[in-house]
């Protein structure tokens, strides 16, 4: 029988206000030294994981729930997710990577199927109820050979990828540098810097441009309401 222990001697955190945990297995590791954390819940049975979460995050409602074995979650310094979020990992040795200064309003992030990962960029900005998957949680099968036909394939989100509202990236997608995802999106094929995507399924509606969070680039432009 598995080894039940509980892990809270290898949890640690910075300020946290809220933490709820279920933690069976061993060797699993939680370490947010120098982040604020409010309302937090750990999930976590398996072995040998690893959530690690950077200086200066601030983290509100997120969810980690993990199952199997060998997975790692790393959040770099300075992320922010403000409203909530749900982590959801399956399977074997399963990655997610948030770069840093990257913020989020609301997403649900499920890393599943062995090996399978989601890497996030620098700096990127999405907003509430964005859907990202490596996975389909269920099989699709050739109905004659029953062959797979739909495994699971990695997510790559460049560096300033500016993601809006109601959005889903599905599996094997990446999204290049720069570029805006339009609201409401289905995501199921790649595409290249410096766009903008919409629809379902996402297709390229502008090439050649880039964002900022300042709704005005400088003070020149700003509409004089006076
Ligand atoms: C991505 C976005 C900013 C692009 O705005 P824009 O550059 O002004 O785009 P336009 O309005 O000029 O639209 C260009 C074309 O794309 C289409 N389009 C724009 N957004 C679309 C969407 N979400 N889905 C499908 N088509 C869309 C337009 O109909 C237009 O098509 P046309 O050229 O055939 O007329 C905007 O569509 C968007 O998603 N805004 C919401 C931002 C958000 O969620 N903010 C929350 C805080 S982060």
């Amino acid at each position: 029988m598995k080894q039940i222990s509980c892990l809270w001697q290898r949890i640690r955190y910075g300020e946290v206000n809220g933490l709820r945990r279920r933690i069976r297995g061993r060797e699993n590791l939680f370490r947010a030294d120098g982040a604020a954390l409010t309302n937090i819940q750990v999930d976590l049975i398996g072995d040998d994981n690893q959530v690690v979460i950077g200086e200066g995050c601030v983290l509100h409602n997120v969810i980690f729930r993990i199952r199997g074995n060998g997975h790692r979650i790393e959040i770099v310094p300075r992320c922010r997710i403000s409203r909530g979020a749900v982590i959801w990992f399956e399977d074997e040795n399963c990655r997610l990577q948030i770069g840093e200064d990257a913020t989020m309003v609301e997403v649900h992030i499920a890393v599943t199927e062995p090996g399978s990962q989601v890497h996030i960029g620098k700096g990127c900005m999405f907003a509430n109820d964005i859907d990202i998957r490596t996975g389909d949680s269920h099989a699709i099968l050739d109905a004659r050979s029953g062959k797979r036909l739909n495994p699971a394939a990695d997510v790559e989100i460049g560096d300033h990828v500016w993601i809006a509202a109601h959005v889903i990236v599905l599996k094997g997608v990446t999204i290049g540098e720069n570029s805006v995802v339009a609201t409401g999106s289905v995501f199921t094929q790649s595409c290249p810097s410096g766009v903008i995507v919409a629809g379902n399924p996402a297709r390229v509606i502008k090439t050649g441009i880039t964002w900022q969070r300042e709704r005005y680039p400088n003070q020149k432009e700003r509409p004089d309401t006076s």
